[in-house]
């Protein structure tokens, strides 16, 4: 594994490779002594916001034992805004650090830095694009709270357009057998047709549901998400479609006993704080396996 741009290009068996690395990981992470990246240094490079991706991502590092550099708002303080191109920047950073974790506004931005690049890139996002490490970190996380990763019917709730990490999301599920995707959206933030093209073509379905709290009484993953803000041309765009699903008490008493929610957060309203006592809901468990999710990756991408 060199460059991890896309969750199209990971195998079945390097996701299940990568699970078991991971499981090792949480020992090393408990244990407080990681493995030996001494002397190698991660350089992450994000052009737009942040807390989890960057955060767990330096975390990881540093407890591999290895450095971090970083230039976080880099549209504002790197040498960008003198007009540097992404590419001229990865060619003068490949010379500074081992690997670099790049989250940048442009789909498509993560594979140009790759095809420059001589370190290993690993994509933290691209635009509306893809999360691809962030489907690892959710792959993870339905394997670990429901011990299975085939024979699933996934709820993906909310902006589904521009939600990378559902794209991402699919892409990756989409390679284990008996995977039904139920999509939640409003019309004018479907799943692209490129995402259900590539899902059916692996041989998962993909539904549209537009009731809430019947995907609700169907799902054993319930895959909140933001809608997001960011991505849209006008507000009022983005104000016809906020806050049309919201999961409240009303959704976990549909729910099965042994169904999960998941989000990717930040949330910004579409999961009621009231949800979170209840044990089905795993989106801050889900956040806390970014480490050890992202320790694997580092210790394969460095080795
Ligand atoms: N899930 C996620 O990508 O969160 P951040 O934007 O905080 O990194």
């Amino acid at each position: 594994m060199k460059h991890v741009i896309s969750a199209k290009h990971f195998t079945n068996a390097d996701i299940l490779s990568l699970i078991e690395t991971a499981i090792q990981m949480e020992q090393i992470k408990k244990q407080g002594h990681g493995l030996n990246l001494a002397g190698r240094i991660m350089g992450a490079l994000f052009f737009e916001p942040s807390t989890r991706t960057r955060l767990s991502f330096e975390s990881a590092m540093l407890r591999l034992g290895g450095q971090v550099i970083s230039t976080e708002n880099a549209r504002e303080f790197s040498s960008a805004v003198k007009g540097e191109t992404l590419e001229d920047t990865i060619r003068v950073v490949e010379g500074y650090v081992d690997v670099i974790v790049l989250r940048h506004h442009e789909i498509g931005a993560a594979a140009r830095a790759a095809n420059v690049s001589a370190v290993p890139v690993i994509s933290a996002g691209d635009g509306a694009g893809e999360h691809p490490t962030q489907a690892l970190l959710d792959t993870f996380t339905i394997a670990r709270e429901l011990s299975r990763l085939d024979d699933l019917t996934i709820a993906l709730v909310g902006d589904l357009m521009y939600g990378r990490t559902v794209h991402s999301l699919v892409y990756m599920l989409s390679q284990f057998p008996k995977i039904h995707f139920l999509c939640v959206s409003p019309s004018t933030t479907p799943l692209p047709r490129d995402v259900v093209d590539f899902a059916t073509t692996r041989g998962a379905s993909v539904q549209i549901e537009n009731d809430l709290g019947r995907a609700a009484e169907a799902s054993d993953v319930i895959y909140q998400t933001r809608v997001q803000k960011e991505r849209f041309h006008s507000m009022e765009d983005y104000e016809a479609v906020k806050g049309q699903y919201i999961i409240d008490e009303h959704i976990l008493a549909r729910m099965n006993e042994k169904a999960i929610i998941m989000h990717p957060l930040p949330r910004a309203g579409e999961i009621a704080p009231t949800v979170d006592a209840d044990p089905r809901a795993a989106y801050f468990r889900q956040s806390h396996y970014g480490v050890p999710v992202r320790m694997a990756l580092l210790a394969r991408c460095l080795a």
